[in-house]
């Protein structure tokens, strides 16, 4: 049990100081209980506790809505909020329907995932979802998904310091689905830029760029799943502008107000608004879809209060600064006990271990008790260790976190 947190640590409920290496859920991207992040929540809750996001409107809504514009990539002005992940998902192969039918191009209603694929748990993020897991329970969800093979080979990609010089071809996968489906069925492909709940896979060096330049030839959209890579996890505000790549939409959540307050956002090119925008009869409603908490005056000002922390203290730029450390200090885990891959990107990692014979996930899960008994709270997933703490860590703790980690592994069996 968690009881309260500050900055780098949560207490435990037996009173221990706990580091935080995975920024609570991958997302209090600023650290915990930020002064200013409190402050602005503790004075909208006092202001305005709600307003209807249906017919009506909240000054804030649309001040965030303009500051997040001004750092995603070019061209994508307009974005939709939702409360999570899952939403944002759901949101946006809603509106890559929505913007087909608009183009007059109704019978693209496919969507392609990719194997290990994570995309909340709503219908449609199960269904482009590639973790059997989160499926099998189920039945058949949304009618002709189809899914990219997944682009990891650990014989060619093991021990990567950062992307992987190999493994791009496996986007061309993309052009089999077109020859098999045809182009004219396919809304969109949606893909994580980094995998992260699968078990941290960083995406090989020209992938999405691959995946971008099919897309384009056929006419599909391209949506990046950037729920956790959004707001600084790989050391660039998104992981579009990292590695130059512009989607047509972009999901959100999590480190949008860092963690403080449910809230996602969809980021939409203008072209997608534009279409869909003027396709309806005036005065008409141009998208059925919305959340009583759209926009939520609460989340907002945790939102803009969170953006402008992580302006003033420079933590999208401090997490490029510092991933060199962390990587040179995930790395030297190499020979620690059980090890057999280890990846990393920005200010995340991933270390995965050799399961036990017959008991896979037993060990990692060992790992995670023994750890956090020792003061660091990491995740594990399978028998991968993820990590990704807040992007205020500093070096000292980045050292403190792996000296635990690897102590914790040598006592492992
Ligand atoms: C890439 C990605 N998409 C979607 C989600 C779902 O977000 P939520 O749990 O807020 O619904 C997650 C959650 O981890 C995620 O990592």
């Amino acid at each position: 049990m968690l009881v309260a947190a500050k900055d780098m640590h949560y207490t435990s409920h037996d009173g221990r100081q706990v580091l935080d290496g995975t920024a609570g859920l991958w997302c209090c991207n600023a650290g915990h209980g930020r002064q200013p992040i409190v402050e602005a929540i503790q004075k909208q809750a006092a202001l305005m506790d709600y307003a209807p996001p249906f017919q009506m409107g909240h000054p804030a809504a649309f001040e965030l809505a303009n500051r997040l514009s001004e750092i995603s990539p070019d061209g994508m002005n307009h974005v939709f909020f939702t409360n999570s992940g899952s939403e944002s998902v759901d949101t946006a192969l809603k509106m890559a329907l929505a913007y087909h039918k608009a183009n007059g191009e109704s019978s693209r209603t496919r969507f392609i995932g990719r194997e290990k694929g994570y995309h909340g748990v709503g219908f449609g993020g199960i269904s482009v979802g590639g973790l059997g897991n989160n499926r099998k329970q189920y039945g058949n969800q949304l009618p002709g998904t189809d899914h990219l093979p997944f682009f990891y080979d650990r014989n060619k990609q093991g021990f990567s310091k950062g992307e992987p010089t190999s493994g791009a071809e496996a986007a061309e996968a993309l052009e089999q689905l077109v020859a098999l489906h045809d182009a004219s069925t396919i809304a969109a492909v949606i893909v994580e830029p980094m995998v992260g709940s699968a078990g941290v896979y960083i995406t090989p060096t020209g992938y999405l760029q691959k995946l971008r330049e099919i897309c384009d030839k056929h006419g599909i959209l391209l949506i990046f799943d950037e729920v956790i890579t959004g707001f600084g996890r790989l050391g660039a505000a998104f992981a579009a502008e990292k590695y130059s790549v512009t989607p047509d939409m972009m999901t959100t959540a999590k480190g949008l107000n860092s963690g403080t307050v449910p809230m996602g956002a969809v980021f939409v090119q203008d072209k997608i608004y534009n279409t869909i925008v003027d396709a309806a009869a005036e005065n008409m409603i141009e998208l059925f879809h919305g959340y009583t908490y759209s926009a939520h005056p609460i989340a907002v000002a945790a939102a803009l209060a969170s953006q402008k922390l992580y302006k003033d203290e420079g933590l999208f730029e401090r997490a490029a600064e510092l991933a060199p450390y962390w990587q040179d200090a995930i790395h030297s885990l190499k020979d620690a006990n059980h090890v057999v891959d280890i990846r990393n990107s920005g200010l995340v990692g991933g270390v995965e271990l050799e399961p036990r014979p017959g008991k896979p996930t037993a060990r990692a899960y060992d790992v995670f008790v023994k750890a956090y008994e020792k003061g660091l709270l990491v995740r594990t997933t399978g028998d991968i260790i993820a990590l990704s703490p807040p992007l205020i860590i500093s070096k000292e703790q980045i050292d403190e976190l792996f000296s635990i980690l690897r102590d914790t592994l040598a006592e492992t069996n």
